[in-house]
C-alpha cells in the first residue's frame, strides 16, 4: 500500500512524552467550563481567546495557559478533558501517552488533589480500555513557585502515589534552575517517583547539565538549547537521554523563528534520541502528527528518519523493556505493510 505522508505518521504507532493535559484544553471547552462552573474569563468570546493565541516567549504563553486552566474546577472537568485528549491521541497512532499534570494550578483554586488525579486517572482507564493506550501520570512542579510549596505539593501527593509515575518541572524556566528543586526531587526519588525536568528551552544549556546531575532526571523535555554545548551534545549521546522536543511549540513561543531553523533533524543527526511530542496542542496549532508533518515537511525529513523519531519515541518511554520489544516490532510491521 502507498499511504500519503500523512496517513504514515498517523498509522505509526508512537508514544507521546511531552504534553501538559492543561495544554489540551481547546477554546470551546474553556467557554463550556467557564459557565458551568461560573468562572469569569478576561475573554468575551471562543474568538477573542484564540486572537489571544500570539506569543512572543514563553512567558506570554503561561499568562493565557493559566487563565485557561482557571475553569477546571471538579472531578468531571479533568475527565473531560483527559477524555478529550485521548479520542484525538488515538486518531493520530498514540499507542502510549505519559501525560503531565500541574496540580498548584488547581489547588490554588481551591480544587482538591483527588479531584485532579481522580479525573484524570479515570479518564485514563476508560481510554485504556476502549483504545488500548497505555499510560502514565506525570505531576509536574510549577518552578516559579517556591521549593517550599513544591514539596508540600510533592506530600499532599503522596496518597496517590500509585497513579503516579514521576515527577517533572515546568513553567517559567529563566531565574528558576533545576537546582532550586534539589532536595523536592530527591524526596520524590526517595519515595520510588522517576525524575524528568523541561530544561534548555529557554534556559541555557548548564540547566540541561543541572537537571540530569542534580534532579537525577530520566529524561530532559525540551533540551534543544544543547546545541550551544558541543560537550553536553556529546554525554546526551553517549548517556543517550532522551529529548522530547515540541517543534510547534517551539516555533510559536519563538525559540525558533521558523521551523525551517528547526535542530530536530541536526540532533538526530548527531545520534541524539530525540522524540515529537506536542506540549500544549490546543494552543500551539496542532497534536502529535501534526508536529510529525510540520517537522516532515520544513526540515524535509525522510519516512525512514520519521520511522526513528517513533521508534525513540517508544525507547524513551517508562514502558517495560518487554514491551517496548512488543511496540518495536508493531512498528516493523507497520513499516512492512505500509
Ligand atoms: N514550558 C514550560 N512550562 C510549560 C510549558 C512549556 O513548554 N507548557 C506548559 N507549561
Ligand atoms: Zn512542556
Amino acid at each position: 500500500m502507498i499511504r500519503s505522508i500523512g496517513s504514515f505518521i498517523r498509522g505509526l504507532p508512537k508514544a507521546e512524552l511531552h504534553l501538559h493535559i492543561e495544554g489540551t484544553l481547546e477554546p470551546e471547552m474553556v467557554f463550556e467550563l467557564a459557565h458551568k462552573n461560573g468562572v469569569l474569563l478576561p475573554y468575551s468570546s471562543v474568538q477573542a481567546l484564540r486572537d489571544a493565541y500570539n506569543f512572543d516567549d514563553l512567558q506570554s504563553f503561561l499568562d493565557v495557559y493559566y487563565a485557561g486552566a482557571a475553569v477546571l474546577r471538579d472531578e468531571s472537568d479533568f475527565h473531560a478533558l483527559t477524555w478529550a485528549y485521548l479520542c484525538k491521541a488515538h486518531d493520530q497512532g498514540v499507542v502510549h501517552a505519559e501525560i503531565f499534570f500541574d496540580p498548584q494550578t488547581h489547588t490554588a483554586h481551591g480544587v482538591p488533589m483527588a479531584a485532579v488525579i481522580g479525573g484524570i486517572r479515570r479518564a485514563l482507564v476508560d481510554g485504556e480500555r476502549a483504545f488500548g493506550i497505555t499510560h502514565r501520570l506525570i505531576l509536574c512542579f510549577l518552578r516559579h513557585l517556591s521549593a517550599a510549596d513544591a514539596m508540600q505539593t510533592l506530600e499532599e501527593a503522596l496518597p496517590h502515589a500509585a497513579a503516579i509515575s514521576a515527577v517533572g518541572l515546568d513553567s517559567a524556566e529563566s531565574g528558576n534552575p533545576p537546582a532550586k528543586f534539589a532536595s523536592v526531587f530527591a524526596r520524590a526519588r526517595r519515595e520510588g517517583f522517576l525524575t524528568v525536568a523541561h530544561a534548555g528551552e529557554e534556559g541555557p544549556p548548564d540547566y540541561i547539565r543541572e537537571a540530569l546531575d542534580v534532579l537525577g532526571v530520566s529524561r530532559i523535555d525540551h533540551g534543544v538549547r544543547c546545541e550551544e554545548d558541543a560537550a553536553l551534545i556529546e554525554r546526551l549521546v553517549r548517556e543517550q537521554v532522551p529529548l522530547t522536543v515540541c517543534p510547534l511549540s517551539n516555533v510559536m513561543l519563538k525559540v525558533f523563528e521558523r521551523m525551517q531553523d528547526h535542530n530536530l533533524k541536526r540532533l538526530l543527526h548527531l545520534g541524539v534520541c530525540v522524540t515529537v511530542n506536542s506540549d500544549d496542542p490546543a494552543y500551539f496549532g496542532g497534536y502529535v502528527a501534526e508536529n510529525y508533518l510540520a517537522v516532515y515537511r520544513a526540515l524535509e525529513l525522510s519516512r525512514a528518519e520519521i520511522v526513528q523519531l517513533a521508534r525513540n519515541s517508544i525507547r524513551a518511554s517508562f514502558l517495560s523493556a518487554a514491551e517496548v520489544g512488543v511496540w518495536m516490532r508493531r512498528i516493523d510491521q507497520f513499516v512492512a505493510t505500509a
